[in-house]
């Protein structure tokens, strides 16, 4: 069991778990940032940095957020994305993202054009 990155980063991206996280569990794609759960001792640390509440443990997901374990573990470790182990800005629009509650259709998974 572990933690996981679910909808609400999509689009906002804040960056701020990642200055907290001591085993560097952050991926960072266009628009969200996965964990991977390999790398997760469950300290919990991450879940109150993030100011929109996007990370949960994988026990706390409701039946509609289970895909997000499979997709964390994809984009962690499958789709060529980086460890990010520093804060960077939020995107652009992140404070009109922050109160949207389905974003799932707008996750980019690849940085190049699709
Ligand atoms: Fe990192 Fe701890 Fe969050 Fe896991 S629970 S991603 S180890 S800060
Ligand atoms: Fe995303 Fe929250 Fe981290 S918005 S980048 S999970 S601080």
């Amino acid at each position: 069991m572990a933690f996981v990155v679910t909808e609400s980063c999509i689009q906002c991206k804040y960056t701020d778990c990642v200055n907290v996280c001591p085993m560097a569990c952050f991926y960072e794609g266009p628009n969200f940032l996965a964990i991977d759960q390999s790398q997760c001792i469950d300290c919990a640390m991450c879940v109150t940095e993030c100011p929109v509440k996007a990370i949960l443990h994988e026990s706390e997901l409701q039946p509609d957020q289970r895909h997000f374990i499979e997709l964390n573990h994809t984009l962690a470790t499958r789709s060529g994305w980086k460890r990010i182990t520093r804060p960077t800005s939020p995107l652009p629009e992140h404070e009109k993202w922050a109160a949207v509650a389905n974003k799932l259709a707008l996750l980019q998974t690849s940085w190049k054009p699709d």
